[in-house]
């Protein structure tokens, strides 16, 4: 007789959660852009270290960079129906224009945190308004590549608490 395997899919393991990373406009050009400002690491160095310390915390990532605010509101907008439990997000330049964003946030029940490599409230004025992060459970702004480590790492512990669902002003 065939002897039983425990698969992942037993409902005594508890799925990985996922979380969708998303890099804002200009992202792509880290490690050469200001880099007195945002640091010397690519986005590649970013992602892999954002990958180990997932691994360490049990969760799945998706990644993603886009330049563009409609994708960036379609992917949030699609996050839950793609089985995505939370959103760690860089809107970069958006953070400080972008209605569309915060409101794609504001309208799904999955929890957001805001990250910046700079610290935007250090900056120049008109960096000072996020519209984005009223509607994300937090938001971690000054630490470099750490802003991530630390915003993912927050993210994930606001999802094992359920702390944090819905996201509002
Ligand atoms: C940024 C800060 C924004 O003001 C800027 O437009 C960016 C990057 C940061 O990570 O420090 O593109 O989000």
């Amino acid at each position: 007789m065939k002897k039983k395997t425990q698969s992942r899919k037993s409902s005594s393991f508890p799925k990985r959660k996922k979380i969708l990373i998303i890099h804002g406009p200009n992202l792509d050009l880290l490690g050469t852009r200001e880099p007195e400002i945002y640091g010397k690491l690519s986005i590649s160095d970013i992602n892999r270290q954002l990958q180990e310390k997932a691994k360490q915390l049990g969760v799945g990532l998706e990644i993603i960079q886009s330049n563009h605010e409609g994708d960036i509101v379609d992917l949030i907008g699609k996050a839950s129906g793609r089985g995505i439990q939370g959103i760690l997000i860089n809107p970069a330049a958006y953070t400080h224009t972008s209605v569309a964003i915060r409101d794609a946030i504001s309208a799904v029940s999955v929890p957001a945190v805001e990250v910046h490599l700079s610290n935007i409230y250090k900056r120049e004025p008109f960096r000072h308004v996020s519209l984005t992060a009223s509607v994300c459970v937090g938001q971690v702004s000054g630490f470099g590549l750490d802003s991530y480590l630390l915003g993912l790492e927050a993210l994930t512990k606001c999802l094992n608490d359920n702390f944090g669902g819905r996201n509002e002003s």
